[in-house]
């Protein structure tokens, strides 16, 4: 059992869909033991995605990320950061399998509904940005 830190983004709030997203996570046997519902700030959202801060696309996502509601959420399950991969999809949902979620929901390559962590480290990393241990109920 691990886990994995998953954002569903603001084009999927928007559009109310974030119980069908659910279902999806929780049909693949991961556990959601943890999730809110929050607003990202500039700052807050600038620290978590540093990491493409030199990249292009870097301020269209800031905008982005911040124009709406999000939902934050620590899932588990065996091999959660893999599996939550496996199920998201390809991150331009034009290259994503059939049944994954950006597939089904997906707008375009930055309205691509979900975020997942890449590894394990930068899972634990993520989750604790957001989440204290207290926070989060098996
Ligand atoms: P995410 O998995 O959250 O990681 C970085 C995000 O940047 C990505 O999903 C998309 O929302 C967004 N993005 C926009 N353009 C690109 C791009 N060309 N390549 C990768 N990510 C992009």
């Amino acid at each position: 059992m691990n886990r994995t830190f998953s954002i569903i983004k603001p084009d999927a709030t928007k559009r109310n869909i974030t119980g069908a997203i659910n279902k999806l996570i929780e049909d693949s046997n991961l556990k959601i033991v943890a999730q809110k519902r929050i607003q990202l700030s500039r700052d807050k959202a600038e620290g978590f995605y540093s990491v493409h801060k030199d990249k292009p696309f870097f301020n269209d996502l800031i905008e982005y990320m911040t124009s709406g509601a999000v939902i934050i959420q620590v899932l588990k399950g065996n091999n959660a950061v893999d599996q939550y991969r496996k199920i998201m999809g390809a991150t331009n949902p034009d290259n994503a399998e059939a049944g994954t979620i950006r597939k089904e929901f997906a707008l375009n390559i930055q309205e691509n509904s979900v975020h997942g962590s890449d590894s394990e480290k930068n899972a634990e990393i993520e989750i604790r940005y957001f989440f204290d241990e207290s926070e989060i109920i098996d």
